[in-house]
């Protein structure tokens, strides 16, 4: 590779640089993130993968991670969030001893588990894994963080709606419905189906995540026009949220397929909507 940054490149809302997540994030100095979505690589699931095997050890992986970390600590703003998806299955003690070194130096937020709705048969010896744990971290105990419950609400279907409204304790009807259909809050099991191999969302990354598991991230813990981070973008799914809900992204990503392939994939979601929409900045 002559250049191996000459890949990066910029549209109106974002920008992805091709490089490695250490040396980008050491060199950036320019405003804070509020939000960072990290999905790095797992250490050693996806074997096949030169990104996933690099590291002698656990240990040596470990380390690695808490540099990443600390470099996206350094540029998280004080009320942003820093969520860091985990791994399925048999690797998940690496995860554990991931979750022990991280909170020694940010704050624990949360734990969300991924239901990824169908079960992964990768081992014979226990249940089959079916969630994947996604570790919520903050910079100090300090600040609260900006999160927004009511983004993220679920509709109540018609028939439990029509069941709710005839419970007697409550007299004002009217007020009843109207806080019914604004629907209830999601908890923190998103129960989202993974990706199928037919799937017409699936681009040929390996690890691809859900446009709508991104998508409950970013429009909770971030507001319209806010900048969010992504340091291991892979297929561009979090660049494509943003451009979905109107905020602006910065992507990190060291592989140049994945970051041609981010690039075709946010011009087949700019294509796919009339320009007028795209235009408009209340767009969620
Ligand atoms: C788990 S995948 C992310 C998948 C992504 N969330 C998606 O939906 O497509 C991790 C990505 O990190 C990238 N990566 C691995 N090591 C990296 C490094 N040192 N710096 C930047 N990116 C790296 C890999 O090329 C891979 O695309």
């Amino acid at each position: 590779m002559a250049n191996p940054k000459s890949l990066s490149f910029v549209t109106e809302n974002g920008s992805l640089l091709h490089g490695d997540v250490l040396e980008t994030l050491a060199a950036y100095d320019d405003e804070p993130v509020q939000l960072i979505l990290a999905d790095p690589p797992y250490f050693q699931v996806l074997e096949d993968q030169d990104w996933d095997t690099s590291w002698p050890n656990a240990e040596a992986y470990l380390e690695w991670t808490e540099q990443w970390v600390s470099a996206c600590r350094r540029i998280l703003a004080p009320d942003g969030l820093l969520y860091i998806f985990g791994q399925l299955g048999k690797r998940e003690h690496v995860w554990l001893h991931t979750c022990s070194r991280l909170t020694k130096f940010m704050q624990f937020h949360d734990m969300i588990i991924w239901d990824r709705a169908v079960g992964y048969n990768e081992r014979s010896d226990s249940f089959t894994p079916q969630y994947e744990m996604i570790l919520v971290l903050r910079p100090t105990a300090d600040t609260p963080p900006h999160f927004n419950k009511d983004a993220v609400r679920l509709p109540y279907d018609e028939a439990t709606i029509q069941t709710y409204l005839r419970d007697p304790r409550y007299k004002d009807k009217a007020a009843r419905e109207t806080h019914l259909r604004k629907g209830k809050y999601a908890t923190n099991i998103l129960r989202i189906p993974s990706l199928k191999g037919t799937s017409k969302e699936k681009v040929g990354h390996p690890s691809q995540k859900p446009l709508t598991l991104i998508e409950n991230l970013i429009a909770s813990s971030s507001r319209p026009g806010d900048l969010v981070l992504d340091p291991f973008m892979g297929s561009g799914t979090t660049a494509v949220s943003c451009e979905k809900l109107n905020r602006r992204w910065l992507g990190i990503e060291a592989n140049p397929d994945y970051v041609r392939m981010t690039k075709k994939r946010l011009q087949a979601y700019r294509d796919s909507i009339p320009p007028d929409l795209f235009a408009d900045p209340d767009r969620h």
